[in-house]
């Protein structure tokens, strides 16, 4: 298959790195905001695999068969030098097994339990994430070796993914819908209510403001910076100037069917997305 993507090179002579960045959807680009922020320099090749949307509700089973198949192709079709899962819900199932799978490094976005660990001051923190997520025994793990001090309210809600995919397309917020979804979070039955709740979706960070003005006072902890960093120490790469000296294309492909909005470009020049090629996967 031919290469769409070969390394550019920057001014230095060094070439610009890949990375394929994977979701079910829009949810991910969460991730390249951060990649984007810390000028790591990269040229990111993103996959929204909204044809599988969501994939919280997917059995582990068909969530391997459909990233395989997904990593495979693009490993094949362009020059990768690093994959990020930008999914809680993958990684916390598939990442040892695609790891072992694919002779290239990969990342993954996991639950942020232990920086919000040590955040809380009541020792209370709510974990928002899919049904998948809250429910893998790797969860559980992080919970035990990170939080054990702590009470954790966990709220599955493949929705509240919906809800965000529709709102990045450039829907209107329905705040009677997030309120119903974060009530036991709030009081009701989390009473005293979490004062750090962790964004174990990587759709939510787009909802954060809509969901502080719910629930004001509220720490809320997501994994992006921390990706973002390791991104760019296993790319040893970066630097301020030397990024925003570049202007490098960066990819988005789609499984089913792009965004035809003006919203939605809108929305990627916000995230930090210079120059964006937006596709249908080929
Ligand atoms: N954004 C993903 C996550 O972090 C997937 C959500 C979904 O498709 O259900 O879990």
């Amino acid at each position: 298959m031919n290469s769409v993507a070969s390394p550019q090179a920057n001014e230095t002579g060094r070439s610009i790195p890949n990375i394929l960045v994977l979701d079910s959807g829009i949810g991910g680009l969460s991730v390249c905001q951060s990649v984007l922020a810390s000028r790591v320099v990269c040229r990111i090749i993103y996959v929204a695999d909204d044809a599988a949307f969501p994939y919280g509700t997917k059995s582990t089973a068909s969530l391997s068969e459909r990233l395989t198949d997904l990593v495979a192709y693009f490993l094949d079709f362009m020059t990768i030098d690093l994959v990020v899962l930008a999914c809680n819900t993958v990684s916390t199932a598939l990442l040892p097994m695609l790891r072992e799978r694919f002779d290239v490094p990969f990342v993954g976005v996991v639950p942020a339990i232990k920086p919000a660990a040590f955040l809380s001051k009541n020792k209370i923190l709510g974990l928002l994430a899919t049904e998948a997520t809250i429910s893998r025994n790797y969860t559980d793990d992080l919970i035990a070796d990170f939080a054990s001090d702590c009470r954790v309210v966990k709220v599955g809600s493949s929705e509240l993914v919906e809800f965000a995919e529709k709102f990045l397309k450039n829907a209107e917020i329905d705040s009677s819908v997030l309120k119903r979804i974060l009530a036991p979070f709030m009081g009701l039955n989390a009473d005293p209510q979490p004062d750090t709740i962790v964004l174990g979706c990587t759709h939510f960070p787009f909802l954060k403001k809509s969901m502080a003005d719910l629930m004001p006072g509220v720490q809320w902890v997501d994994s992006g910076d921390a990706v973002a960093r390791r991104v760019g120490s296993l790319l040893a790469n970066g630097g301020p100037a030397e990024a925003n000296k570049l202007d490098i294309e960066h990819q988005i492909f789609f499984t089913r069917n792009v965004p035809d909005t003006s919203g939605f470009k809108d929305t990627l020049s916000r995230l930090g997305f210079k120059r964006v090629k937006v596709s249908l996967k080929p």
